[in-house]
């Protein structure tokens, strides 16, 4: 028997860091409202594209699994802000590592990208079709983001995160998943005018605008990520208690909190980085999963489940048992280029165009 065992992980948060002060500069919010209703406290903006961030992440991925760049023999790259639809994301991923012979496949499932992704890749593992899978979460949701809308501007950040799935006859890696979505939901968070049903004769950024119920997302996705978790465990014979390590989709603390409580799980038992990033989508679980390992607080054989959602209403949870090593083999000598602005400075000109856009609509 095949099984996709994970062995590099890596991640790439661009510099420019965007504090709740900072935001209560250019809108009507707080510090206090943000972090008690998300638990956010900052999240970063980056400078490069979505496209650059995953490549560093991979780079690094590959690198801690101790692989030459040639040895990946697929690349799938989880995002709703792929940098461009034609070609695709992973193509760029694959030309910026100097990789000549792998697959390349975008996959978008908005927040759960990463979380169908690597559903996917460990199928074409166990299948024969792939050996050596890069899986990446990459997001650049500022650009997309209308920030004259306290409602969602102040929810989300940048960043990407990747690892690297092996073929093993060993039974760790993804064991179970249970993947679904509400699609009768789907109008509760969405954008419109960006995609090939959007106008032509308008400029798609600037008429981008956010249907978005926060509190009707917040039930579905609780919801939706307990019985997910309960499937997935339910699947590989698992009990809730042998769980080590929750590691899931950071849309908000108070959701996290409501999902380990449902289940019974104690919170020093769930990962968490939505004070320091706020949901970078995609990004959030490999990102997640990285930084517990950077912090040495994955040992060998754990077991790990990892509950996410996203629009569409999509959802799900993998059920994942870590292998033998937790430290990474090399590191990548990879960065992004420096960025001389602030993350205030960076998101104005979008503002600008934002507030433009505004002014016209109700003129
Ligand atoms: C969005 C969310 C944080 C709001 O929390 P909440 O507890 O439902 O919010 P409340 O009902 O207490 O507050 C809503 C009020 O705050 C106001 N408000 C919204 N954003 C605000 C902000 N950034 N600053 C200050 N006030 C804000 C609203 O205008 C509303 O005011 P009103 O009651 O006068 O109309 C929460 O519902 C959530 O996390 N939802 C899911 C998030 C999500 O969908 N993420 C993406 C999918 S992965």
């Amino acid at each position: 028997m095949r099984y996709a065992e994970i062995t590099g992980w890596g991640k790439c948060m661009p510099p420019a860091t965007l504090t709740n002060d900072d935001l209560s500069t250019i809108m009507d919010t707080s510090d206090e409202w943000i972090f008690s209703r998300t638990g956010m406290k900052e999240r970063r903006i980056s400078h490069v594209n979505a496209d650059e961030l995953a490549y560093v992440a991979a780079a690094r991925a590959i690198a801690a699994a101790g692989l030459e760049v040639n040895d990946i023999d697929g690349i799938l790259f989880g995002s709703m802000t792929p940098t461009t639809l034609m070609p695709n994301c992973s193509s760029y991923v694959q030309k910026r590592l100097g990789n000549k012979v792998a697959a390349c496949m975008d996959l978008n499932s908005a927040c759960c990208s990463f979380l169908y992704a690597i559903s996917t890749a460990t199928s074409l593992i166990q299948a024969g079709v792939m050996n050596k899978v890069v899986v990446i979460g990459a997001e650049k949701l500022s650009w997309f983001l209308d920030w004259t809308n306290r409602n969602v501007s102040v929810l989300f950040g940048d960043g990407a995160g990747a690892v690297v799935l092996e073929a093993t006859s060993e039974p760790v890696g993804v064991l179970s998943s249970k993947l679904g979505c509400y699609g009768d939901m789907r109008d509760t968070l969405a954008t419109d005018n960006f995609g090939s049903g959007a106008n032509r004769g308008l400029d798609s950024y600037a008429h981008i605008s956010w249907e978005f119920d926060g509190q009707e997302i917040f039930k579905r996705a609780t919801r939706g990520m307990v019985l997910a978790t309960q499937g997935a465990l339910a699947d590989a014979n698992v009990d809730v208690e042998e769980v080590d390590w929750v590691i899931p989709h950071q849309a908000n603390r108070r959701i996290i909190e409501a999902v380990a409580k449902r289940m019974n799980i104690d919170m020093d038992r769930v990962a968490i980085t939505v004070d320091r990033y706020a949901n970078t989508s995609a990004a959030t679980i490999p990102v997640t999963l990285t930084e517990i390992l950077e912090q040495k607080r994955i040992q060998p054989y754990d077991k790990i489940v990892m509950p996410a959602f996203g629009a569409g209403l999509t959802w799900g949870a993998a059920y994942l048992r870590w292998g033998a090593r937790v430290e990474p083999i090399a590191e990548a000598a990879v960065e992004l280029p420096p960025c001389d602005k602030t993350a205030l400075e960076l998101i104005e000109p979008l503002l600008e165009i934002n507030r433009r856009h505004k002014v016209v609509v109700s003129a």
